[in-house]
């Protein structure tokens, strides 16, 4: 069973991703995390964001694992945890930049495959439902307007304590969500086959139960 969440950035994806992991015991697999720990890589070996075959090199020789914890999962790179360092906003800025080389999306792609061939999984990210597992069992886009995910990743940063310029953050999705849509290989799209869920007014649960919904029709059985 692989279930695709796609969607724009703070749409909801790994949020709710994680708690249907949690409550339907899939493996959740976070596929922006890959992006994010190679960019921050990059950054650290202060390699040029544009030069595609040092970051494919680099990339081959970087391992990424995920642990589930009681906060919600751990990133390792090379066994180092980098769940708070891939998140700053240096990676943020420059992952979008990244993840739109072909060769590079080539080998992550790759690894995203061969963990889902063993598991079932949730996986979110972009390209999911298109690229990545085009046979996904279950497929949800998820959006939500502009304003509304730039309040939900404003809130969120005041939460965790970190500085926030609202007005900055806007622009720094849209932008993301330009290039990520506009890039020539696996652009943000939603599959033909996938259900769009609009999350604007929803709450967490509210979207959570949707997507169960969806798939319960298809498993029967995973209803309790
Ligand atoms: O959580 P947030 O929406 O901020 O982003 P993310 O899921 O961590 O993804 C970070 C970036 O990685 C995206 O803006 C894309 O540039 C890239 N990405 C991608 O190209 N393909 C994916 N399947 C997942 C992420
Ligand atoms: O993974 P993605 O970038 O799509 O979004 P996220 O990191 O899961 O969600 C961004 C923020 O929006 C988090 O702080 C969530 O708690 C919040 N959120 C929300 O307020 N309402 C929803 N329906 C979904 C997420």
């Amino acid at each position: 069973m692989t279930v695709a969440i796609d969607g724009p950035a703070s749409s909801g994806k790994s949020t709710v991703a994680k708690r249907i992991a949690d409550q339907l015991n899939l493996i959740y697999v976070d596929s922006g995390a890959m992006y994010r720990t190679i960019t921050y890589v990059v950054i650290k070996e202060r390699i040029d964001l544009t030069d595609q075959k040092a970051i494919v090199n680099a990339l081959n020789s970087v391992s990424i694992e995920f642990e589930r914890t009681v906060e919600g999962q751990s990133v390792f790179c090379n066994k180092i945890d980098v769940t708070d360092k891939i998140r700053q906003n240096d990676v943020t800025n420059a992952v979008s930049i990244v993840a739109a080389h072909p060769l590079v999306r080539e080998v992550l792609v790759e690894r995203q495959r061969k963990i889902a061939l063993k598991q079932n999984v949730i996986m979110d990210g972009r390209d999911i439902g298109t690229v990545v597992l085009p046979d996904a069992s279950v497929k949800i886009f998820l959006v939500a307007s502009v304003d509304e995910r730039a309040e939900r990743r404003h809130k969120e940063n005041k939460q965790k304590g970190i500085e926030s310029d609202l007005t900055k953050l806007k622009q720094e999705i849209t932008d993301r969500d330009y290039k990520d849509s506009t890039r020539k290989v696996s652009p943000l799209k939603k599959a033909d086959d996938a259900i769009e869920i609009d999350t604007t007014a929803l709450s967490i649960d509210e979207v959570v139960k949707k997507i169960k919904e969806i798939i319960f029709e298809k498993y029967p059985n995973l209803r309790k």
